[in-house]
């Protein structure tokens, strides 16, 4: 076990690194999933890590303590109700709003292994409507790996039983020697790449729609105050905000309202955030049309 002194420089590194807050009592985590760093870099144990962080400040193995330290848990239409209301109710109503241009931007915030931006392209792809639509998908995470690993593709038997229905499986997936692989088509539909939530990303967008799910769990409020502000100018004024299941945007900022009802956690932008959107061209159509049921 680390001391509690090599703990607290871990817990420091990581919520300036990558926004999370470590909790106080998570010393097995720490030494569970930093040993293996510590073996890769040809050091004894977690102790000599934190030396090592303490003395050089090298960016490289920052990333790599920090990536170790994420939760990449990710599995295809997750929570179920986000896509059927992709599908059923915002991706037609943006259909709508965006005749003109027949173009839709959406982001996947925390990619991880690219199961949830896979999910959003396959839904997409069962819609034909949307057949000549210019419809982008970025997938981002903090960690190069899973970044790698969503850009393959690739899904073991594991992974394609968690919520992957069989016939989305025959229809976009093709058996490769570690299991299945998505076709070339829905691969290249989604540009998967390294993103950190702390860092800047206004570059990214404008998005109509942002799935950032499963990710703010782990920061403080701070951080995740921070993140939904930032998330607040990336979205359209009419666009929509997807977070976790056990995630929310009250009480942390203005920016954001629930719609009640939903089943879901999906936030719009409240008219106090609107005058903040610096490019979003939906800001000049009117908001009438916008009707999403409750369910
Ligand atoms: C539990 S997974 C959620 C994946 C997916 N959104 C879902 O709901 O299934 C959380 C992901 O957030 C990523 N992550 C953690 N901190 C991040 C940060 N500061 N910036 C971007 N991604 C981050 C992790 O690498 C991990 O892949």
């Amino acid at each position: 076990m680390i001391t509690k002194a090599d703990y607290e420089t871990l817990r420091k590194i990581l919520l300036e690194n990558s926004g999370h807050a470590l909790g106080v009592d998570k010393e097995y985590l720490v030494d569970r999933r930093l040993g293996p760093v510590a073996t890769s870099l040809g050091l004894e144990n977690v102790a000599q890590l934190v030396n090592l962080l303490r003395i050089s400040a090298d960016r490289r193995i920052i990333k790599l303590v920090c990536a170790a330290m994420t939760t990449n848990e990710s599995l295809f239409f997750r929570d179920h109700r986000p896509f059927q209301l992709l599908r059923n109710q915002l991706l037609p109503e943006l259909m709508e709003r965006r005749r003109d241009t027949r173009r839709i931007r959406i982001w996947s915030a925390a990619a991880s292994t690219g199961q949830e931006a896979y999910s959003i392209a396959i839904t997409v792809a069962e819609m034909p409507r949307l057949a000549d639509w210019t419809v982008e998908i970025v997938g981002t995470d903090y960690s190069p790996e899973v970044v790698e690993r969503a850009k393959q593709g690739i899904f073991n038997h594991f992974e394609v039983q968690r919520g992957l229905p069989v016939t989305h499986l025959v229809k976009y997936f093709r058996q490769v020697d570690e299991g299945f692989q998505i076709n070339d088509r829905l691969r290249q539909s989604v540009t998967f790449r390294e993103g950190n939530l702390l860092e800047d990303f206004q570059h990214l967008g404008p998005f109509d729609l942002v799935f950032c799910r499963n990710v703010l769990i782990y920061f403080g409020p701070d951080g995740r105050r921070d993140v939904l502000n930032r998330l607040s100018r990336v979205l359209t004024d009419d666009g929509y905000l997807f977070l976790g299941s056990s995630e929310t945007a009250l009480g942390l900022t203005e920016r954001f309202s629930s719609i009640p009802g939903m089943a879901t956690t999906l936030f719009q932008k409240t008219a106090a955030a609107h005058a903040r959107t610096p490019r979003a061209d939906a800001a000049k159509e009117p908001r009438a049309g916008l009707s999403i049921r409750a369910s």
